[in-house]
């Protein structure tokens, strides 16, 4: 099956799926694994949220192995928990449309609010009435455990609700669950705080949970950028005008962990933030975390007294996405244009001010782009570039220093333990577990065909002449003595990995290794496997008008022979290149004739090989 890519944009489509090797390839991006992988890398989970998700969708017992009872008891209770927030979810929500009150107050505020049913539904807003009971008796009344309603913030200690005379927000986590609620009250004249929020329990992290997120991801990943703002009602007006990138911090300052939520969906936000001197100190609070991650901010301030959803339901659509268009400034600039305004004539504060911009720019990790910045901000400041560089850089080294101490301090105390980290760390080399290479060398090519051949034909029968075996064993017996010569590590523990298979008399199919617990081998098999191309539907009717071609699956004997026979050839040419080697080192170290004539009988066999496979393989050899 063929469509458009979910992960990136296109307008032809390139994304593959195979239902019957359960893969999925794009010949565009390149991206490609199985359900568990497409999951992970769609809804930005981690590998056991992504079996555990197929697993409830599937219906599919998991068994977690090297669990405790705690843990069983916690998981236990957590699912109990997540049970009683989707029924407070509905509670709220019956009462917003199907109690007087709720229709009279609650969706009168919203429809006054200009938010559309259609939004309200989206984000499954709700009402909690003034009563101060009803979540709580009807929860207890269906066999809710109190502790829990407790535990969730849903229900006070005098088993009173905690939400009353209110609207409700309810707060998803990524995957789209309820895992909190907000209420905010219905009239600006009453006392105490505008919002409440549910307390933090073992299904809600403030820290952790980005509002909107689980209705933006997809919008974020396509638009290469995530809108940041600050209110539950800015996000709902912003995706209901059809800006749908958008999340909110919601009330908490922004954290490590929400930047990280948004990198897996993309590497740049627009943070959104009113023009008031709040505002400005909200935005720039976040900014230096966001630039240490290697992500890229742009700032809007809003006009003074608005916020996004005020702004967007002022000037409408449009005029707010050219808004945002002409008014995006990158930090460093942003906070240039504060010096300039704010200290053109007050030394002391600028002084205060360019430090502050050094040590912002001395967040950005990537020297390139960190560069850049600082000319342009020696140019707006009208300041002198090298004296700039000069400052980050001492910044810069002082926090290099910093942290060596610490790995010094961390290497030394893990010593003390009798660890075995006492090695020099390899901070700078590239990450572990980095994308295979991309470019290839030596015989890599050679040794991948021989990897398709065992993948695609593996299990099929090798017949030549009286000669009747499996094409594994019959590529293995002939490739094994050279597994050590292989050029690519990955294709030789594939191939050991068959021999293993095969040993012990085992089946092994395509599956094997298309759902590979090493990435990297499961790639490998992925790209070998999906095909740009197919054969056509009308095969096997031209076939049978055109008898002389065998069917494409039936072609395994020649196509190992003639993959062994360029995998030979290689080594061979490479084992003649070895021997030339020996051979002149020989001559230079006045070796005896008895060795000399060793290497001249090796090289004369070598050469008389070739021949011969060459002549099977049809090609001349020069
Ligand atoms: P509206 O006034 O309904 O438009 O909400 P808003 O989102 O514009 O509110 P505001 O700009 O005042 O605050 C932004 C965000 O800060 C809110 O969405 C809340 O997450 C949080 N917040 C505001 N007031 C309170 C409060 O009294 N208590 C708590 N805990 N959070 C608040
Ligand atoms: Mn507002």
């Amino acid at each position: 099956m063929i469509g458009l890519c979910p992960f990136h944009d296109e307008k032809t489509p390139s994304f593959t799926v195979s239902p019957t090797r359960n893969i999925y390839k794009c010949f565009g991006c390149g991206k490609g694994g199985n359900a568990v992988n497409f999951l992970m890398e769609h809804e930005g989970l981690t590998y056991p949220e992504a079996l555990r998700n197929l697993a409830q969708r599937y219906k599919i017992e998991i068994e977690e192995t090297g669990r405790s009872e705690e843990y069983d008891e916690l998981k236990s209770a957590r699912e109990s928990m997540q049970i009683i927030n989707d029924y407070a979810l509905a509670h709220y929500q019956k009462e917003l449309f199907h109690t007087d009150l709720g229709k009279s107050v609650g969706l009168n505020y919203f429809k006054e609010r200009g938010v559309l049913r259609k939004t309200i539904d989206q984000f499954q807003l709700g009402y909690a009435s003034p009563k101060g009971d009803g979540l709580t008796s009807t929860a207890i009344a269906k066999g809710y455990s109190i502790e829990l309603l407790r535990q969730l913030g849903l229900t006070n200690k005098n088993d009173r609700d905690f939400f009353f005379d209110r609207v409700i927000f309810p707060i998803h986590n990524v995957t789209g669950k309820v895992v909190a609620f907000a209420g905010r009250q219905l009239s600006k004249t009453k006392r105490g705080p505008k919002y409440i929020n549910s307390k933090e329990s073992d299904l809600y992290h403030k820290s952790k949970v980005l509002y909107g997120l689980h209705l933006a991801k997809t919008a974020i990943r396509k638009e290469d950028v995530c809108i940041l703002v600050e209110g539950y009602t800015d996000v709902i007006s912003l995706v209901q005008s059809g800006i749908q990138h958008v999340v909110a911090s919601s009330g908490t300052a922004l954290t490590i962990e929400q930047i990280k939520l948004i990198k897996r969906y993309s590497p740049n936000i627009l943070m959104l933030y009113d023009g008031d001197p709040a505002g400005i100190k909200a935005a720039i609070r976040g900014v230096d975390l966001v630039l240490a991650q290697d992500m890229n901010v742009q700032l809007v301030m809003l006009p003074h007294g608005e916020d996004p959803d005020s702004y967007v339901n002022k000037v409408g659509t449009t005029a707010f996405r050219d808004f945002l268009g002409s008014e995006a400034t990158d930090i460093v600039h942003f906070k240039a244009r504060l010096v300039r305004e704010e200290s053109a004539d007050d030394p002391v504060k600028k002084a205060a001010l360019v430090h502050d911009i050094i040590e912002t720019l001395a967040h950005i990790p990537d020297a390139i782009k960190r560069s850049i910045y600082i000319k342009q901000c020696a140019d707006l400041l009208a300041m002198d570039e090298a004296m700039l560089l000069a400052e980050t850089n001492k910044v810069l080294s002082k926090r290099i220093r910093n942290k060596r101490v610490e790995k010094f301090r961390e290497v030394r105390a893990d010593q003390t333990r009798g660890g075995d980290a006492g090695f020099p760390s390899r901070e700078e080399g590239p990450e572990s577990g980095s994308v295979v290479q991309s470019v290839q060398i030596g015989d890599e090519f050679q040794e991948k065909d021989i990897v398709r051949i065992l993948i695609e034909h593996g299990h099929k029968t090798y017949k030549k002449g009286v000669e009747e075996t499996s094409v594994a064993k019959h590529v293995i017996a002939i490739i094994e003595e050279t597994l050590p010569a292989f050029d690519n590590d990955k294709y030789r523990k594939m191939v050991e990995l068959y021999r293993e298979q095969i040993n012990a008399e085992k089946q092994i199919t395509e599956a094997y290794f298309l759902h590979h617990t090493d990435p990297e081998i499961q790639q490998i098999a992925i790209d070998l496997c999906a095909s740009p191309y197919d054969y056509s539907e009308n095969w096997t009717t031209r076939v049978s008008v055109l008898r002389t071609q065998p069917d494409p699956d039936e072609n395994q004997v020649r196509d190992s022979d003639q993959a062994l026979l360029r995998f030979m050839l290689r080594k061979i040419n490479k084992m003649v290149e070895e021997n030339q080697k020996m051979l002149m080192q020989q001559q230079e170290q006045n070796a005896s004739d008895d060795q000399i004539n060793l290497h001249l009988g090796v090289h004369q066999k070598l050469l008389e090989k070739r021949v011969e496979i060459a002549n099977q393989l049809n090609t001349v050899v020069f």
